[in-house]
């Protein structure tokens, strides 16, 4: 009988091997010679990235789909204590070696071991497997910074899914998305929690997402989408800017206890009088004989069971609006002057919708059973003719409370988003319906259930979207918390 020694195999053997192991095994692997390390280093066995469970002795190394369901909400707290421990520690400070600190250091520990692995990844993984890596999830990481993340974006090209639940990550670590198509096999992003973002991030998606419109490499496609938006957005005159000012600092400092304030972008609205090409084009569609619910319907069954990992879905399953209640009446005053924007279902001196008063959204879209509008010709709702794809599905802002109609406008622009099925915009104060209209109405594919918006604004598909989510969750933005 003749035996070969394990080193003798061939290194494709060893990949289909390893693809056995998890990352812990892995890297302990890498650690035997050279030949092994750089096997590890392959792509194939580091497609699903995970590495706030890694650092906890999860090793988890499947699909995002498993993780898709509700998160454990036992783990969940413990991450928000360990984050809690590791802010208020002091790297400089002199160590405190009683009793009362070592529940702190271990969760402490934890946290450096987190950021460590981190570091790790980024400076001799990634690099190497990068293009490979299909999944990151991020979500309640402490340890994670905006710097980080721009460092794993623009190594991860070709990500589909990424998590950053509940992260203090800012504007800053979507640069990478600043190029055209950076991020454009993107079907999953959950930015719940994430307070410090602000339009520029969705400007920069939606930059990174391509574009649906143009032709590839032309120098238009380019001019427009690096000019940003193409209609003008207007900043709400002094007296209104100042008086949604007010209220906003009003509305932090109610959601926050101690009014931990924090800084924020300009407010900005849409102007209802630029909507007239989305009217435009939802009569093309209307004329064009095809409902984009019959487009969009068939992926919606097979997808709507994936969800985001939200913790906050755990203590609501799902809510209703609440139409005109007498909350609205505070928004009637502070949009009192905006419209929904359609000309053919608003008068002259319409204010804000009621939930009666959006009857008129049929009329809009083709029919009592025409929820959904198709702004996109034929034949390049999913791809264009270069293969270009806005192929984002699943998008949570939940919490992102300094979005505005600017940052949904940007959305809006290349195309729209033709697969998204799954909005989560719980919480973000400062949205208006008629952002939210000029959204809707590219977005042919959303699923009302999985459609999520402040119970104070009588925006699009108001009887059959959900309500906010934030109702009752204690750490995220919501107009109406502590009611
Ligand atoms: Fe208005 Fe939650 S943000 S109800």
């Amino acid at each position: 009988r003749t035996y070969t020694h394990i080193s003798a195999l061939p290194e494709e053997v060893l990949v289909r091997l390893f693809q056995f192991l998890g990352p812990e095994d892995l890297c302990r692997c890498s650690q035997v010679c050279s030949t092994w390390a750089q096997v590890v280093k392959t792509g194939l066995l580091w497609r699903h990235l995970y590495p706030v469970r890694w650092a906890r002795g999860d090793y988890y190394c499947g699909g995002p789909g498993e993780l898709d369901q509700d998160p454990d909400e036992e783990w969940v707290r413990n991450l928000e204590e360990e984050g809690r421990a590791y802010q208020e520690w002091d790297e400089d400070a002199d160590v405190d070696e009683s009793e009362e600190a070592c529940e702190d250091s271990l969760a402490i520990s934890t946290v450096r071991r987190e950021k460590k692995l981190l570091n790790g990844m980024i400076q001799n993984l990634l690099p190497a497997v990068g293009p490979s890596v299909r999944t990151v999830s991020l979500a309640y990481s402490a340890a994670v910074s905006s710097k980080m993340v721009r460092q794993i974006l623009s190594l991860c090209p070709n990500l589909t899914h990424l998590d950053l639940t509940q992260t203090d990550i800012t504007d800053s670590a979507f640069d990478s998305w600043a190029q055209l198509e950076a991020c454009r096999s993107l079907e999953h992003l959950d930015l719940s929690g994430c307070e410090k973002i602000t339009d520029h991030t969705l400007k920069r998606l939606s930059l990174g997402l391509g574009d649906l419109t143009l032709p590839k490499n032309s120098p238009e496609r380019r001019a427009k989408l690096l000019k940003g938006p193409s209609s003008p957005i207007r900043l709400l005159d002094e007296h209104s800017a100042y008086a949604m000012e007010r209220t906003r600092q009003a509305l932090i400092f109610k959601r926050r206890p101690g009014g931990q304030g924090m800084a924020c972008s300009p407010v900005w609205v849409l102007d209802p009088a630029e909507l007239a090409d989305i009217e435009d084009a939802v009569d093309r569609s209307k004329r064009g004989g095809v409902t984009a619910q019959d487009e969009g319907r068939g992926g919606i069954l097979e997808l709507q069971a994936g969800g985001g990992s939200c913790c906050c879905r755990r203590s609501r399953r799902r809510s209703y609006r609440t139409g005109a209640d007498a909350g609205s009446s505070y928004w009637q005053h502070l949009y009192g002057s905006l419209q929904c924007g359609h000309s053919t279902c608003c008068s002259s001196d319409t204010a804000i919708r009621t939930v009666s008063g959006a009857q008129c959204e049929p009329q809009a879209t083709g029919g009592s059973d025409g929820f959904r509008t198709k702004c996109l010709s034929e034949g390049d709702s999913r791809t264009n003719q270069s293969g270009a794809c806005r192929a984002l599905r699943f998008l949570s802002l939940s919490g992102c409370y300094q979005v505005t109609d600017l940052g949904l406008r940007c959305l809006s622009q290349g195309g729209g988003l033709p697969l998204l099925e799954h909005l989560n915009l719980s919480g973000c104060l400062f949205i208006t319906e008629v952002g939210l209209r000029e959204l809707v109405s590219v977005c042919p594919s959303l699923n009302d259930e999985h459609f999520y918006y402040c119970d104070n604004i009588n925006g699009p598909h108001a009887e059959t979207a959900s309500g906010c989510q934030n109702l009752q969750c204690g750490f995220r933005a919501c107009c109406r918390s502590g009611e």
